[in-house]
């Protein structure tokens, strides 16, 4: 039986934390698996790119986007935030924003923006849509991530499979969601090491 989103997102927060940074390292070794970049170097710290023009401050506290946009294609969207030796990070600031199904940003209001803080196993999430393509750019997430008292990385995610990626001017393989599929919506997975 296919899982749900629901029921992959709660493995994920129930999964204990030492068991995540252990398959993480086992991922990372596999020489398959090149995703998400590695922690243990400074080398490998989560890149950044840049915000873009439609991001807006003061966006709400909230893990749950999708009813802004009830059209869209749900995903739930999962990880850590991690330090440079792989040590989860709590409290560090997520922050999302996204064009909606029809590649439109909300630049009136706050629709599909949000964000919170990482639990105390450094975890963030947030259920949302898969937002559409938009001209110029292929499919991607804009996020911010803050560690307590460290500086703001902003960056953005981007899908597997994609026909723009090769071309898009800021894509990377080392910002590419870990995508699968569940009963009801897409699940993706990235770690942001900062
Ligand atoms: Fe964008």
């Amino acid at each position: 039986m296919v899982p749900t989103r629901r029921s992959l997102l709660s493995a994920f927060l129930t999964v204990p934390i030492l068991h995540q940074l252990t398959i993480r390292k086992a991922l990372a070794q596999s020489a398959s698996l090149e995703l998400t970049p590695a922690c243990g170097d400074d080398d490998d710290l989560t890149l950044a790119r840049e915000a873009g023009a439609f991001y807006k401050p003061n966006a709400p506290l909230r893990h749950e986007l999708f009813n802004d946009a009830p059209a869209g294609e749900s995903i739930t969207l999962a990880g850590l935030v991690l330090d440079p030796d792989c040590q989860p990070i709590a409290n560090s600031l997520v922050e999302i924003w996204h064009a909606d199904e029809t590649g439109k940003y909300d630049t009136s209001g706050f629709n599909l923006r949000g964000h919170q803080f990482t639990d105390e196993n450094g975890r963030w999430w947030f259920s949302t849509i898969v937002p559409a393509l938009y001209p110029g750019r292929t499919r991607h997430y804009h996020l911010r991530v803050q560690r307590p008292g460290g500086t703001v990385l902003t960056t953005q995610l981007f899908f597997p499979n994609e026909p723009r990626n090769e071309g898009d001017y800021l894509y990377s393989d080392d910002l590419l969601l870990e995508v699968s599929d569940s009963a009801d919506g897409k699940f993706g997975r990235f770690d942001f090491v900062v």
